[in-house]
This record gives C-alpha cells, sequence and structure tokens, in this order.
C-alpha cells in the first residue's frame, strides 16, 4: 500500500450547484487530506491537455463545452490509495448508474455533468497533478490525525 495523491476537480456543473462545500466535505469525512486547492476557468486548451485521452471522440466537443461553461475547483487530495478510494468515493461516470451513497451517485443524474473528476490511475494522477499545480502550491498533509485513520504500514 502507498500514500497516493490524485487530482480532483469539481466541475462547473457542482459549483453552480453550490454543491463544493459538500464534496469537500465527503472528501475530509473520509479521512483524504486536501494538500492542494484553487479556483480556476479551464480553457479549451486546458480541457485538450487534462482530457487528452478523450479528443478525438465523438464527445469530446460537447465535454470541453460543459468543461470550461465556468469554473471549476481543483484539489489535489492525498491518502493511502487515494487515486482508488476517490473513485469509489466519486461513484461511476454516468450519474444515472452510480451507487447511492456515492458523490454521482447521491448528487446527479447525468453521464456528462457528473459534479466530479478524479485521476484513473498513478501516471494521470502525476500528470493532472502538474497540469494544475506547481509544486510550490502544494503543502505537506496535516500529520497529527493520521495515526488515528490508518496504520503506519498502510502509508
Ligand atoms: P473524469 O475523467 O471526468 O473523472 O470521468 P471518468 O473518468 O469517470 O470518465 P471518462 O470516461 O474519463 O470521461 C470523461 C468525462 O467525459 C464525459 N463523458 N461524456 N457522452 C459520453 O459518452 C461521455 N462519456 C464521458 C463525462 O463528463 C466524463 O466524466
Ligand atoms: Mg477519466
Amino acid at each position: 500500500m502507498a500514500l497516493e495523491r490524485t487530482l480532483i476537480l469539481a466541475k462547473p456543473d457542482a459549483v453552480q450547484r453550490r454543491l463544493v462545500g459538500r464534496i469537500v466535505t465527503r472528501i475530509e469525512d473520509k479521512g483524504l487530506s486536501l494538500v492542494g486547492m484553487k479556483m480556476l476557468q479551464v480553457t479549451p486548451e486546458l480541457s485538450r491537455q487534462h482530457y487528452a485521452e478523450h479528443v478525438n471522440k465523438p464527445f469530446y466537443p460537447d465535454l470541453e463545452a460543459f468543461i470550461t461553461s465556468g469554473p471549476v475547483v481543483a484539489m489535489v487530495v492525498e491518502g493511502p490509495e487515494a487515486i482508488a478510494v476517490m473513485r469509489t468515493l466519486m461513484g461511476k461516470t454516468n450519474a444515472r448508474e452510480s451507487a447511492p451513497g456515492t458523490i454521482r451517485g447521491d448528487l446527479g443524474a447525468s453521464r456528462q455533468m457528473n459534479l466530479i473528476h478524479g485521476s484513473d490511475g498513478p501516471e494521470a494522477a502525476k500528470r493532472e497533478i502538474a497540469t494544475y499545480f506547481r509544486e510550490n502550491e502544494l503543502v505537506s498533509a496535516p500529520g497529527m490525525l493520521a495515526a488515528a485513520l490508518w496504520a503506519k504500514e498502510e502509508e
């Protein structure tokens, strides 16, 4: 097991619907740490960089229009297996199929307007964190509670 970092976006629909606080609360409730956070406007260029794997897919123009439609809140989240933990917490891509109890399953009903992005693996996390944050914009996770949240060997 390993302490990991993952790139999370509260997407424009989450910002417009005033759900950012509830999304952050769910991440913090899980015991994960915020080590970076900022609000920004995704440009078409940044969208193409972030969603490079999807640029040639038929749904890309709609995806770009959506992700650039308003500000997002970008976060770097840290914890043991944070990448997979966040994907589970988010729920399936299509919010209509996401299980109740997940962020998408509880708060949305759309495949495109699905509220939250999370890196889907270690390579993507590394690339996406570097896309949104400079090293000096990231802090060390507050450590004092770690002993109550997970065993040392889980780090
Ligand atoms: P994300 O990258 O945003 O975390 O979402 P994901 O891994 O769960 O889903 P992914 O397959 O990477 O798709 C990226 C985003 O594109 C939109 N989408 N539209 N119309 C479609 O078929 C379709 N499929 C995906 C969603 O906003 C999805 O989150
Ligand atoms: Mg994805």
